[in-house]
């Protein structure tokens, strides 16, 4: 009863920022992403008669505390639909992506979970049936279920079983390039969790945010199937400023963004009076990531190396969705 599963990360263009059901995960919004290539987690999980409770290592180091709840809280949804409720596992995961700093391990992390530990506990799930329980892990998860162009489709139900990814285009459809630009990987003071709730709960913005998602979705849909870089780019980081400035209408404000934060994104818009097109977004944390085209990496890699403050930049294609091992 054991099985490994890697997942890669993903990048919201159109980014889920609220729940309506907090237990289920299940969103305010529908969100749109793309899976990269250079970020993953990989996840081994083994169910054994013998073990009396769970275990989780993360890179090598035992978890405890919140992040351990979170596996075991997942792992007891996978002892639920499979009827093996007395059986504990191990898991032992390796992220390659800083955990917890607004590059989504949550992401590969839960993706990587779910498909390992379902495989573990005799579960043959199709990829919606994945998708679906890799959302209640966390909520970015169920669209690295896929790779390339993803959409999560909030759905109307209040079971959530409408609520789940799908795939709007193969990551060979279109070759745009992502620059994670890091400025820091220590932990963020807020949780992705805890920064949507107060969000929701207390930002007059929020509705705004709301209001402005469905005219982004169906454009930026429109300009990926047509493969037009400014529109694509240009309404993925509008759409991530907006997610932003909910979080300063919030009480207590809050805001991910770091000095340096600021900087990268006016070289990003510098780069663009110069003619390179190249445009940003930012998920929960202080990082940039840059989507620009093939033809441009050299010079977009060397100008955002440049800026002070940023410690590494490392670059990404569209990558797959989850593989076992
Ligand atoms: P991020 O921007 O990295 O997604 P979040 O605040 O959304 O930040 O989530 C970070 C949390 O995700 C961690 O504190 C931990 O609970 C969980 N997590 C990260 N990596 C893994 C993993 N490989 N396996 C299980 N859970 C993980
Ligand atoms: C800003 O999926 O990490 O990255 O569902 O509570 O685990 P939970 O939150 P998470 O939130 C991601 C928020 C975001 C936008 C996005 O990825 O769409
Ligand atoms: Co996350």
């Amino acid at each position: 009863m054991k099985a490994t599963a890697k997942a890669h990360t993903n990048i919201a263009l159109i980014k889920y920022w609220g729940k309506r059901n907090e237990r289920l995960i299940l969103p305010t919004n529908s969100s749109l992403s793309l899976t990269l290539d250079g970020f993953y987690t990989t996840t081994s999980v083994a169910f054994h008669e013998e073990f009396l409770v769970d275990s989780f290592m993360l890179n090598d180091v035992p978890v405890t505390g919140e992040a351990f709840n979170r596996v075991t809280l997942f792992l007891d949804l996978l002892r639920n639909l499979s009827g093996k409720a007395n059986l504990f596992a191990e898991v032992k995961s390796t992220n390659e992506v800083p955990t917890a700093a607004g590059f989504a391990s949550s992401a590969s992390g839960f993706a990587a979970l779910a498909a390992a530990s379902s495989r573990a506990i005799g579960l043959e799930l199709s990829d919606e049936e994945l998708s679906r329980l890799t959302r209640q892990g966390s909520g970015s998860a169920c669209r690295s279920i896929y790779g390339g162009f993803v959409e999560w489709e909030m759905g109307t139900r209040s079971d959530g079983l409408d609520s789940h990814a799908i795939s709007v285009a193969p990551a060979s459809h279109w070759d745009v390039r992502v620059a994670a630009v890091v400025l820091s990987a220590t932990e963020k003071k807020v949780s992705s969790r805890a920064g949507m709730k107060r969000t929701v709960e207390t930002s007059p913005f929020y509705q705004g945010w709301l209001d402005s998602i469905p005219t982004d979705l169906r454009e930026i849909k429109a300009a990926i199937n047509a493969k037009d870089f400014e529109k694509t780019g240009s309404i993925a980081e509008a759409n991530c400023l907006k997610m932003h400035a909910t979080t300063l209408g919030a009480n207590p404000p809050f805001t991910y963004w770091h000095d340096t934060t600021l900087r990268v994104m006016q070289t990003v818009q510098e780069m663009r009076s110069n003619g390179i097109p190249a445009y940003f977004t930012i998920d929960a944390g202080p990082n940039v990531k840059v989507l620009y085209l093939p033809e441009n990496e050299e010079r977009v890699k060397e100008r955002l190396q440049e800026v002070p403050g940023v410690n590494s930049v490392t670059l990404s294609k569209p990558g797959p969705g989850v593989t076992y091992l």
